[in-house]
């Protein structure tokens, strides 16, 4: 069984409350519960931190052991050279994911520091941008 893990960074935790109209009304555990129940071959792990060093940590643990990562760094995708180098460092390939597209936001959301060490960037389809990233690792 593949081994997969999303990891959501700041205010990721507040989805469905946070700004619905950029972000969708539908909370994250609701989205992974349907994820799970339609890939009930894949393994999915989920982890979300308001914390840099706590997902740095968290893609150093998993780097070099899971088949895929699927990250969405938010706000840290446009400052982290942390997490970049972390993405950077590890074995197991990572797609940076985003729900809305930053492409069409504010300039500053424009730059990533994750997208040179990511396998592929997916961003613009809502919380499908997950199930996306999901799907390019069968
Ligand atoms: C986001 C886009 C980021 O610019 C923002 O800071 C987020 C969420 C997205 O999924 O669209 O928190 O990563």
């Amino acid at each position: 069984m593949k081994k997969l893990i999303i990891i959501n960074g700041p205010n990721l935790n507040l989805l469905g409350k946070r700004e619905p109209a950029i972000y969708g009304s539908l909370s994250f555990t609701e989205f992974l519960d349907e994820v799970k129940d339609k890939y009930t071959n894949v393994q999915i792990d989920y982890f979300q931190s308001n914390v840099e060093g706590e997902i740095i940590d968290k893609l150093q643990e998993v780097g070099f052991s899971y088949d895929g990562i699927i990250l969405n760094a938010a706000a840290y995708t446009h400052t982290s050279v942390g997490i970049g180098d972390a993405v950077g460092a590890i074995e197991a390939p990572v797609v940076e994911v985003h729900i809305s597209n930053t492409f069409s936001r504010e300039e500053y959301r424009h730059q990533s520091y994750i997208s040179a060490n990511a396998k592929g960037v997916i961003l613009g389809f809502g919380l499908q941008s997950y199930e996306l990233a999901l799907q390019s690792f069968l």
